[in-house]
């Protein structure tokens, strides 16, 4: 069976429908009778947060987060980077055989160094455990945005690096799936909905601030007498990604005419996005008291991860010579 790979950020807390229709959604319809496995890169968050209380805060939530999302029928593997015993051993073992030059190539490393002229070397060597973190575990395909490619390329060759070098099949090669035209969900003010830009409606937001965030969003200025045009309209390019298909002609119907107005077209996609995410929702609230069926769940991912990287970790120390 074919195995892919996904991962959720620590950092990503706060699932946004950006994150979901982006990210999580196409993950599930993809990992539809394939093995999968989901991990959370937390060593790599170590690159950048610093602080206990925020990593953990925000992996717990994300966690929630994710297992609330998460189809109950998905059968998808979750587990963690951090309590993969052998993960930093093999990253040391493929770094031995990853060319300085190679490195020095890496967008990753090279933006951060432009931000900040003195960056961690675990941000410089990032790449080599991403590497590990996939071709550990035989992983055919990582479906990954454009702004992981280059990694992605990185992966191929490190391990082909480490093949050729003791002429071995330690490693299978992984290929990227790439989503280039992955739709851009806009928000208030047109752009990308991302946390950085504060202009985002998480999923787990109460009633009365998704409300709010949806009321702020930017719109034309109509009155209610005069007819709208639907497909310029930022509400709703929203409401296309939760309404059927009769539901999405009724609102544009209505948009064309008249005596309705951009607020109206707010209350009923917070009704769409209120009724899509209903069983999350309850889902994600129940966690509220009991995170037992999550700790779990991971736990189970833990063991699998391990006990795949612990067998793999054998074959290369066979090779190298260790
Ligand atoms: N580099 C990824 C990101 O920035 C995170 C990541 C770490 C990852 N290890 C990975 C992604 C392995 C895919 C496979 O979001």
């Amino acid at each position: 069976m074919m195995k892919i790979l996904t991962w959720i950020k620590p950092t990503w807390n706060w699932m946004h429908i950006w994150n979901y229709f982006w990210a999580l959604k196409p993950l599930f319809d993809f990992a539809k009778g394939k093995e999968a496995y989901v991990f959370l890169p937390d060593f790599h968050s170590l690159t950048s947060v610093h602080d206990a209380e925020t990593l953990r805060k925000n992996k717990v939530r994300m966690l929630k987060e994710f297992f609330a999302l998460m189809p109950e029928d998905a059968n998808i593997i979750v587990f963690e980077q951090s309590k993969v015993r052998r993960i930093n051993d093999i990253t040391w073992i493929l770094s031995s055989v990853t060319p300085y030059s190679l490195m020095l190539r890496a967008h990753s490393f090279k933006d951060a160094q432009n931000k900040n002229s003195d960056i961690n070397m675990a941000v410089f060597n990032y790449p080599i455990l991403m590497t590990a973190d996939i071709i550990t575990y035989d992983i055919d395909v990582v479906p990954v945005w454009k702004d992981q490619k280059q990694h992605l390329e990185f992966a191929r060759d490190i391990a082909e690096n480490f093949n050729k070098t003791y002429n071995c099949e330690v490693f299978k090669l992984p290929d990227s799936k790439i989503d280039e035209d992955f739709k851009i969900i806009p928000w208030t003010d047109g752009r990308k909905m991302s946390k950085s830009y504060d202009n985002f409606i998480g999923i787990f937001d109460d009633e009365k601030t998704m409300k709010k965030k949806i009321m702020s969003i930017v719109t034309g200025s109509e009155s209610l007498e005069e007819s709208k045009n639907p497909e310029i309209c930022n509400v709703f390019a929203l409401i296309k990604l939760f309404a059927s298909k009769e539901k999405q002609d009724e609102i544009a119907a209505k948009y064309r005419a008249w005596n309705y107005g951009y607020g109206h077209a707010k209350l009923e996609l917070l009704d769409l996005i209120l009724e899509y995410f209903k069983e999350a929702r309850e889902r994600f609230a129940s966690f509220e008291n009991n995170m037992d069926s999550i700790y779990e769940k991971l736990e189970a991912g833990n063991r699998i991860a391990n006990e795949i990287a612990d067998k793999k970790y054998e074959e290369i120390v066979s090779v190298v010579g260790l």
